[in-house]
């Protein structure tokens, strides 16, 4: 079996760990959440590299033959360089997004050609373009709505109580308002930052208020297939027994408690690293 390596910014990714734990349980799982150089988003495609690359590379260090970037950041600006720098099969988040769109899109009344996509993501992947390259490849078409405060509102854990909730609500509506206004015949909404599933019910909220139901894709479960798929692929990995294995590069204590809640079950002690600045 496989040790596959799973790597975010933080703790977004581990709804993508969430998925593969229910479609592989007998993996052993490294995670790394870079939460000390936290957000990638409003960064440079250059230092986004660097942090990404670093971050790969401990993965690999730690035994992992197959890493996800579950991060939509690091996959939207630096999938080729750590292609580049890591030799081992590599999954991203942005293609099995946009597939599971795909998916979405047929179902739909509207279909393929009458469907319309808005990606929810951040700064550095809507400029990056990255989505509205894969959909367009798939015959959709969409527009990127970058939402620069979501990641912090998430990391800060604004998704439960009154009155941070009013706060993440507002955010939320005015986001979906601006996007709206760019594709008011939209009818589904892809989640192009693993952080973003967190804030779905709250996204359900606002959509409802909106009067403007929509059909929310997330990656999380298009990419947990997609690494089952290479998985196979790629043949048995060294013999190792299925264990989870927890690393940050800041605030464990932090990402112990909010990472239960994230995962939906206890992590064990997570363990600090540091990969330099
Ligand atoms: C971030 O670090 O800004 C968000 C990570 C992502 O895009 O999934």
């Amino acid at each position: 079996m496989k040790t596959i390596g799973v790597f975010d910014s933080g703790f977004g990714g581990l709804t993508v760990l969430r998925e593969l734990l229910q479609l592989i349980p007998d993996a052993r799982y490294v995670y790394l959440g870079d939460t000390a150089r936290l957000p990638y988003g409003s960064k440079s495609r250059k230092t986004i590299a660097r942090y990404a690359v670093s971050s790969a590379r401990f993965l690999a260090d730690q035994g992992a033959d197959l890493l996800v970037i579950a991060c939509n950041t690091a996959t939207a600006l630096a999938l080729d360089d750590i292609r580049a720098a890591v030799p081992v099969p590599i999954v991203g988040v942005v293609e099995p997004g946009a597939h599971a769109a795909l998916t979405a899109a047929i179902a739909s009344s509207a279909g393929t050609g009458g469907s319309r996509v808005i990606v929810l993501a951040t700064s550095a992947t809507t400029q990056s373009g990255a989505y509205t390259r894969a959909l367009n490849a798939l015959g959709l078409r969409s527009v990127e709505k970058a939402c620069p405060l979501l990641v912090p509102l998430v990391e800060e854990g604004w998704l439960h109580s009154d009155v941070h909730t009013s706060v993440t609500l507002e955010v939320l509506r005015i986001y979906l308002l601006e996007a709206l206004e760019q594709a008011p015949a939209a009818n589904i909404l892809l989640l192009g930052c693993t952080h973003y599933p967190l804030l779905k019910p709250l996204i359900e909220t606002t959509l409802k208020n909106l009067h403007h139901p929509m059909q929310i894709i997330d990656s999380a479960e298009a990419t947990a297939s997609a690494v089952a798929a290479l998985a196979m692929d790629s043949g048995p990995g060294a013999i190792v027994m299925p264990d989870r294995v927890f690393y940050a590069t800041d605030s464990i204590e932090k990402f112990q408690r909010l990472g239960s809640a994230f995962l939906r079950q206890p992590l064990p002690p997570v363990k600090l690293v540091d990969l330099g600045g």
